[in-house]
């Protein structure tokens, strides 16, 4: 067992975005029962020391710890492609992104894109993700092996796309399910690592793909799937073309049996009501990419539509459609959608609500509340350690900080990984 002594931020309750800080907690930390350190105890240090006055107490003066971020959608072959300028998602995803991917057929580059990846993540107090790798089983290899040296919670799939994509990353129908088959059978369940099943996009899907992604997800209930849906109106007008039938794009991904919980959409931009609905009752949830949004002009997804209807979302990077690794960029940029993307006058998002949104609210739409994006006992122990004085404007903002929610927007607002001094990953036995 080990003990942690600091300000300690927590949910009390994993289903309410509101956040508790025990401003002298102590956080113990030991084996459950198979053996993975789990949160064993946190409350104030006063009253929890006699308790564990033998455990070894590591002390954070001045530091807040935090539960570990949780990613929820992040593409890894996409880390030289940040920051590249297009049109729109479309000619970004020609002209930059598959030129990119293609370099991860092989095991060699991978790996050596799987060590920084990871590296960067853990840097930034990410320690959950649900990633993307290219359509190259190698890639998924390569990115799971990396995260089971460093015991990292990472659910990830190899892209399946069999159309309208170039040679070098398009696959073929019936080895891409075999492929994604055997890849289920290697790696969903060993050590924190689970699989999600990955449709790139309906335009890259071919109907026969798309079936035969459901009957997996049908085999295999406990593993996820992944995709991406109503990002951009180019990309929807693709898919009326493809599915004139069809009621929405949402809809088409319902058709294939690939609606259900543990389904995670990126971006849910232009939605209606049936398609919020259709998310709602079928326990799909949304990753809100904010700055992949906000750079490859898509739109801004729509929170007031998304809670008067009630489905679940959790914030994601989108790397690298995405700009940032640090989950204090993605929540600043998800603030920015809540006051100008929505109908006028737009909403506040309480700090304590976006904070939320990228630790036990995206653990929620995983179906992993109370096992990550939390410390409350129980929780798997993957925590930050933040330095709210990491920079001069930081120390001078925080320490005039007078409630809760001003310390939380003033580092949503001022911080970046200078703020991550450490990142701490549950290990096993
Ligand atoms: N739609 C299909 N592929 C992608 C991708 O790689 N990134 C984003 N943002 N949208 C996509
Ligand atoms: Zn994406």
């Amino acid at each position: 067992m080990k003990a942690y002594r600091a300000s300690i931020l927590y949910f009390p309750d994993p289903h309410i975005p509101r956040v508790a800080l025990e401003t002298d907690g102590l956080l113990v930390v030991g084996p459950d029962a198979r053996g993975r350190q789990v949160v064993q105890a946190l409350g104030p240090y006063a009253e929890l020391v006699p308790r564990f006055a033998g455990v070894p107490a590591e002390h954070f003066p001045g530091r807040i710890i935090a539960p570990g971020f949780v990613d929820l959608h992040i593409h890894f072959p996409q880390v030289d492609v940040i920051g590249s300028p297009a049109e729109g998602l479309l000619p970004w995803l020609e002209n930059y992104t598959f030129p990119q991917e293609k370099c991860f057929s092989t095991h060699g580059h991978s790996a050596q894109v799987a060590t920084f990846f990871i590296a960067e993540m853990l840097r930034n107090g990410v320690t959950t993700a649900l990633a993307f790798a290219s359509s190259h089983p190698e890639s998924v290899d390569a990115l799971f092996a990396e995260a089971q040296k460093h015991q990292l919670r990472l659910i990830a799939g190899k892209v399946l796309m069999d159309q309208h994509a170039p040679d070098g990353v398009r696959d073929e129908t019936q080895q891409s399910l075999l492929d994604t088959e055997a890849l289920i059978q290697r790696w969903h369940g060993v050590d924190r690592l689970g699989y999600a099943i990955t449709p790139r996009f309906v335009p890259s899907c071919s109907a026969a793909q798309l079936r035969g992604a459901g009957e997996l997800a049908a085999k295999y209930p406990d593993v996820w799937i992944q995709s991406h849906v109503a990002e951009n109106r180019d990309e929807i007008a693709w898919v009326k073309e493809l599915y004139p039938q069809a009621r929405s794009y949402l809809s088409v991904y319902e058709l294939f049996g690939l609606m259900r919980p543990r389904a995670i959409y990126a971006h849910c931009i232009h939605f209606d009501d049936e398609d919020r609905a259709l998310m709602r009752d079928t326990g799909a949830a949304a990753a809100v990419s904010p700055t992949s949004n906000l750079f490859l002009g898509s739109g801004f997804f729509d929170y007031l539509g998304a809670d008067r209807v009630g489905f679940g979302y959790g914030l994601a990077s989108d790397v690298g459609g995405g700009t940032s690794f640090s989950p204090f960029h993605t929540m600043l940029a998800a603030y920015y959608v809540g006051r100008e993307g929505q109908t006028k006058p737009g909403v506040s998002l309480n700090p304590q609500h976006l904070w939320w949104q990228h630790t036990a609210g995206a653990a929620q739409a995983l179906g992993l509340a109370g096992v990550v994006g939390n410390l409350l006992p129980g929780c798997e122990g993957d925590f930050v350690v933040l330095n709210p004085k990491a920079t001069a404007l930081l120390a001078r903002r925080t320490s005039r900080a007078a409630r809760l929610d001003e310390l939380l927007f003033a580092m949503i607002v001022l911080g970046d990984d200078r703020l991550v001094e450490r990142t701490v990953i549950s290990q096993a036995g």
